[in-house]
């Protein structure tokens, strides 16, 4: 099986120029997906993870280079056990097929967050991902699992004062900061997309969104297509990226 297509949509030979090179999504509405149709919130969690796998290929087909999800908050442990539970299964069967496919399938994939307090077995998925990924260049899925951005950004500076303590870091900048948050080395998202209906960041990527642009959708993450990605990219073209700049002086 193939780790992103199970359902492959096609770009249909549309145009790339004005294309984000990385996008990022929180995955919302699976819950809700799922008490629309009567069947328990893991259900909905399911059906999100099948459409991460349509999405992921569908960035890859149409030249993203990055794509990033929110999959599991430093908050969500705060969830019923066995939706927490059943969250991992997912993470761990994914991870799992990932090991099995992304060799054949040249993509790279990373986890950002926390990893720490998760299953042994989940640690061992993440590192042989990595290990995998490390190999290969090409378009990288990034899933965050017990991440918040907080969190990231504490963790980045308290390494970087022990670093900076033992004499291995210098100057404290931007761009040497970013080198100790989950990021390092990729570039910042262009484009945030969050479905679900809610317009707010929750605690995800708040370094690396200084810049990006917002797209909002009431769409449930399950119900989220190729053509809703598409509508998000055609209002993204429309934005105007002044980075603090003005155009014309
Ligand atoms: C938010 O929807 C979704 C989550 C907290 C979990 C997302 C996890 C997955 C899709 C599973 C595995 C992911 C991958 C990438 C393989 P919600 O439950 O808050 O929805 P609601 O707002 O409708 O209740």
């Amino acid at each position: 099986m193939d780790l992103f297509t199970k359902k492959t949509e096609k770009a249909g030979g549309r145009e790339t120029s004005g294309l984000p090179r990385h996008i990022a999504i929180i995955l919302d509405g699976n819950g809700r997906w799922a008490k629309k149709r009567g069947l328990p919130r893991t259900a909905g969690h399911m059906a999100g993870s099948e459409t991460f796998r349509r999405i992921a290929t569908y960035c890859k087909n149409i030249g993203v280079d990055y794509l990033t999800v929110y999959a599991f908050s430093t908050e969500n442990w705060k969830r019923p056990e066995d939706e927490v539970g059943a969250i991992m299964k997912l993470l761990d069967k994914y991870l799992r097929e990932a090991v099995a496919t992304m060799a054949r399938d040249r993509i790279r994939m990373r986890v950002f967050g926390d990893i720490s307090c998760l299953s042994p077995e989940l640690q061992r998925l993440v590192a042989e991902t990595e290990e995998i990924s490390s190999h290969y260049e090409g378009f990288q899925a990034n899933i965050c699992i017990n991440y918040g951005g907080r969190d990231e950004i504490i963790n980045a500076a308290r390494r970087y004062a022990e670093d900076y303590a033992a004499g291995r870091a210098g100057a404290l900048t931007e761009e040497s900061f970013g080198a100790y948050l989950y990021s390092a080395g990729i570039p910042d998202p262009d484009l945030l997309i969050r479905p679900g209906g809610e317009q707010r960041i929750s605690n995800f990527l708040l370094w690396q969104c200084a810049y990006s642009e917002f797209y909002f959708t009431d769409v449930l993450w399950p119900d989220f297509t190729g053509a809703e990605l598409d509508k998000a990219i055609a209002e993204y073209r429309r934005r105007d990226r002044r980075f603090g700049a003005v155009k014309n002086p």
